[in-house]
């Protein structure tokens, strides 16, 4: 009988462990390949293209604002692009075309993300 709340246990909570696990070191080198172009390669929103950008990508290490937002808005702006979330379309959805990210990825930049603000 109990092995059955293991198998539960198993497929209901493990991937929502795994998930909620992203790997900083591995979203930081999708971050300087995909990312720093705009939000420049240490996230304060001053990548070589910024200047260019009627909206100012947004500044990762600003804690004030970074910290405001949760995983979940990081990850769902990451995924479906500023646009989708209120914000200036500027910001590309990595969850679509290529250059796509899988959500694994998406988590890992999150991750990394959390780190330029200071990790609490
Ligand atoms: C083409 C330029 C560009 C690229 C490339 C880009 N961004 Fe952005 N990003 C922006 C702009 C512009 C904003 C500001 C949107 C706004 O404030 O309306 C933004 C905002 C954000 C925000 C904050 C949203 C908020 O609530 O203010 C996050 C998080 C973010 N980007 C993550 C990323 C990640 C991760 C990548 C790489 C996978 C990336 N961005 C690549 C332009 C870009």
């Amino acid at each position: 009988m109990s092995w059955i709340v293991w198998l539960v246990v198993a497929v209901v909570l493990l991937p929502g462990i795994a998930w909620s696990a992203g790997d900083a070191a591995k979203g930081k080198e999708k971050y300087q390949e995909l990312c720093a172009a705009c939000h420049g390669a240490s996230g304060k929103g001053d990548g070589p293209a910024a200047p260019a950008l009627p909206t100012k990508p947004r500044d990762h290490t600003d804690a004030a604002y970074m910290d405001k937002l949760t995983d979940e808005q990081v990850f769902n702006i990451v995924k479906s692009g500023g646009a989708a979330a209120g914000k200036s379309p500027l910001m590309p959805a990595w969850g679509g075309p290529p250059p796509k990210l899988s959500d694994q990825q998406i988590q890992d930049l999150v991750a990394y993300i959390r780190t330029l603000a200071g990790a609490k």
